[in-house]
């Protein structure tokens, strides 16, 4: 049996070949040494997916998806990780088995044994029925109180000191509830109702506590620990994952209240932030089971606020976004239990875009809100959306007089136009000055994707030059987070596998499409000139260059020996230099 579960993965994707797998799906056809399939994830009429058997990844060339053998099922399947390696497992016939303790099973441990304890306190120990009061006073029947596993941590620690003894205490430590004063433990949640948060596969990883008054703060959570990111971590999604996949959409709400309201009165596909703004990390997760989110916000809170100067992110993760307007007076868990589903239902209904709600708070300011709302269409990056989203502005604008509609959607038009062009000469600094600004963004991504395939396939150059290249020097962000992790294999020995099991998904797509792109092999002097480039431009967009090292750069370009010895010796001239 592998010893660890990263063991078990790398055995499975070591012996499963991606070819059969990916064929046990579709009809697959050899082409040379790769093979081609018609792509399952979009209309495709050539076969535009790729697959190296070899390198054991697929891209397709259409749509951009791919992956390794776990991507694609994750994707076909709609599974997450876990579930698609399990379903790889069986496939090649091995056991979805692995001994030993990895390094966070503790952390795990502690936190499921709390979240029991607290909870057996709630249900039937005579503390916790204080606090048993009042959640059923707020609408709770046993059934969720089960379900979300809520408790209630007593005061006095040492019963569960006691079931805890057998661990270190650097684990209880690091688990995120305990902290040490004075050499002795002291548990954050003491006296509070608690919530387990679960993982999205369903286990308790951290915790937000309540207190019983109006004492304050009203919430203490976990603090982040290897295992709890605040920013990636959803409330309730390991309960909601299913049945958003099926409404295709998601409710999201602010709270731990409002999210226990709406599931238990039916409406399970509901997630909440832990009071933090949306983060691409959470988008990107629901992406993985929704096209659509239903935002369910205090109107004025600042989680609502945050959302809407995120909403780029929105919009980057290709999701569409509706605001639920919540009555004045109400949040989601009042709203529903004064009104019920249906009268939630009903609220959904009137839900409206996100840009037409940005748009209405934009002018209830005023006329300095203008301004703001020309802002919020500059942002939007379907052309068509923009232009519907200026026509409902004039409309708004010109109060009904069509005359004045047209002038302001004149204005509109050219005030975006200036606006959208204003923000690329952001980028036009890191350009050469007669290129155009999508052009320069995409020289640079290409000379860093560039860099980074040589990289990857010829893992020779890993160790010098990434003693070289510091990653910051990178622009495109997922390059460079691609590349990071390239950097800390160097140590030990790069292998594909090894880096397929850090990344994620949009990072293992990136990296299929850069390794299956059929173009001639890398040299040393391509990564040469990759890397002067990429130095020029960091310098350029920092400011930081002078005469002296933009002629050394020059100089190292036209040079007729480029290895990567002489790169080396050129940065530590250029380091003298700057
Ligand atoms: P709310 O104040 O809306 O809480 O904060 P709530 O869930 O409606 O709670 P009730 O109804 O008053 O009991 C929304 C979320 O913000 C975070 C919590 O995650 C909370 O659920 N929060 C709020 C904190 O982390 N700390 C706080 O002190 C307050
Ligand atoms: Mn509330």
């Amino acid at each position: 049996m592998p010893r660890s579960l990263q063991d078990l993965i790398a055995e499975i994707r070591d012996s499963a070949s991606i070819v059969d797998v990916i064929s046990y799906y579709i009809p697959v056809k050899r082409a040379g040494r790769s093979y081609k399939a018609l792509c399952p994830f979009h209309p495709d009429r050539n076969p535009s997916l790729m697959i190296s058997e070899e390198k054991g990844l697929w891209h397709c060339f259409g749509c951009g998806a791919g992956g390794d053998v776990f991507s694609f099922v994750m994707k076909m399947e709609n599974v997450d990780f876990m579930e698609a390696a399990k379903l790889v497992a069986e496939r090649v016939g091995i056991p979805f088995k692995w001994e030993g303790r990895g390094r966070w099973d503790n952390i795990l441990e502690i936190c499921e044994t709390c979240a029991k304890y607290f909870h057996n306190v709630l249900l039937s120990k005579p503390e916790g029925e204080k606090a048993l009061h009042y959640l059923q006073g707020r609408g709770m029947n046993m059934e969720t109180i089960k379900q979300f596993m809520l408790g209630f941590a007593p005061p006095d620690l040492k019963e569960l000191l006691n079931l805890l003894k057998d661990y270190p205490n650097e684990d209880l430590e690091n688990c995120g509830i305990f902290s040490k004063r004075e050499g002795r433990l002291h548990l954050i949640l003491s006296g509070r109702i608690t919530f387990p948060i679960f993982s999205p596969n369903g286990k308790v990883i951290a915790f937000g506590g309540r207190v019983l008054d109006d004492s304050t703060p009203k919430y203490i959570n976990s603090w982040e620990t290897a295992l709890f990111r605040k920013g990636r971590i959803l409330y309730g999604f390991h309960l909601a994952k299913k049945d958003i996949m099926e409404a295709k959409k998601a409710f999201i709400v602010e709270g731990y209240m409002d999210l226990i309201a709406l599931y238990s009165a039916g409406i399970k596909n509901t997630v909440a932030t832990l009071g933090t703004a949306l983060t691409d990390e959470h988008l990107r997760l629901l992406k993985r089971y929704c096209e659509e989110i239903y935002l369910a916000f205090d109107p004025d809170s600042p989680g609502m606020n945050a959302t809407l100067r995120a909403s780029p992110l929105i919009e980057e993760a290709g999701l569409r976004a509706k605001v639920i307007l919540i009555p004045e007076g109400y949040d989601p868990d009042t709203f529903i239990r004064k009104k019920g589903k249906k009268g939630f239902e009903e609220i959904v209904e009137k839900a409206v875009d996100i840009s037409d709600f940005q748009l209405k708070k934009a002018l209830e300011k005023g006329d300095e809100g203008r301004q703001e709302a020309i802002d919020i269409i500059s942002n939007i990056s379907d052309p068509g959306k923009r232009n519907e989203v200026s026509k409902k502005l004039a409309e708004e604008l010109a109060k009904g007089d069509p005359e004045m509609v047209r002038e302001y959607l004149n204005w509109i038009t050219l005030e975006v136009r200036k606006r959208r062009a204003g923000d690329r000469t952001k980028v036009r600094v890191t350009a050469t000055p007669s290129m155009r600004p999508e052009e320069a963004l995409g020289k640079m991504e290409k000379v860093e994707k560039e860099f980074v395939r040589s990289l990857l396939l010829e893992p020779s150059f890993i160790k010098p030059v990434t003693e070289i290249i510091k990653e910051e020097l990178l622009s495109n962000s997922l390059l460079r987070s691609i590349y990071s992790k390239i950097k800390s294999l160097a140590g030990e020995g790069f292998s594909r596998g090894a880096l397929l099991d850090m990344l994620e998904e949009e990072e293992k797509k990136k990296v299929s499409e850069i390794e299956l792109e059929e173009l001639p092999p890398p040299t040393e002097q391509v990564v040469y000139d990759c890397a002067l480039k990429i130095l020029e431009i960091y310098l350029k967009r920092v400011g930081q260059i002078n005469r002296e090292a933009l002629k050394l750069i020059n100089e190292g370009k036209l040079a007729r020996k480029k290895s990567i010895v002489s790169l080396r010796s050129l940065f530590k001239t250029l380091q003298n230099l700057l």
